[in-house]
């Protein structure tokens, strides 16, 4: 029998549990702990959505690190491209560091394409992408995403930090949006 909850008027049906989430969450960790090894990188948590990974992924790192929460802000500029994303709260000098970008979720990819443009110009030394969940079919923007913990169809979900305006994060498992009618 599926979980339902309800966030706000929508359901929502459990589509991963708690267990599995860990479980890979443990795995890319491990594979970060390897392949950094020697290495004393940065971990950028981007908020809100990645609050819950950062903190369940960070406690399975071994490495030497820092850890900085990040806000993109968007907002109209006076250019005419249109929106510009600035990042908020990078009090950590970056320069010449290792960065491992700490994401929710990457869905059309826009948002990590602007943040990995906006972070090469503070010079680190590498930029990886470390995310929990990736929609590959919603992918519009060629993005090397090294770290996945898992890969999902094109529903949308909420919990373990993911949103549905503002709600539903507070949920050990993650849900998908129940077919409406
Ligand atoms: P992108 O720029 O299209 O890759 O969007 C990424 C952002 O959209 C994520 O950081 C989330 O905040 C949000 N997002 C994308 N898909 C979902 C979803 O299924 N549930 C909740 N938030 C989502
Ligand atoms: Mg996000």
């Amino acid at each position: 029998m599926d979980k339902i909850i309800q966030v706000k008027d929508k359901r929502f049906a459990v589509s991963i549990p708690s267990d599995r989430i860990q479980a890979e969450v443990k795995r890319v960790a491990e594979q970060i702990n390897k392949e950094y090894e020697g290495q004393s990188p940065i971990f950028l948590a981007v908020l809100n959505g990645s609050f819950v990974f950062a903190a369940d992924l960070l406690r399975e790192i071994t490495l030497p690190c820092e850890v900085s929460f990040v806000r993109l802000a968007s907002y109209q500029g006076v250019s005419t491209t249109g929106t510009i994303r600035e990042i908020m709260g990078l009090n950590l000098d970056i320069t010449g560091r290792p960065i491992i970008i700490v994401e929710d979720i990457v869905d059309t990819g826009l948002t990590m394409a602007h943040m990995l443009e906006t972070l090469k110009t503070h010079n680190p030394s590498s930029i990886d992408i470390c995310t929990l969940l990736l929609k590959p079919g919603k992918l519009q923007v060629d993005l090397d995403i090294r770290y996945c913990c898992l890969q999902i169809p094109n529903d949308f979900i909420v919990g373990y930090g993911l949103d549905y305006d503002g709600f539903g994060r507070n949920t050990k498992d993650i849900y998908t949006l129940c077919d409406e009618g």
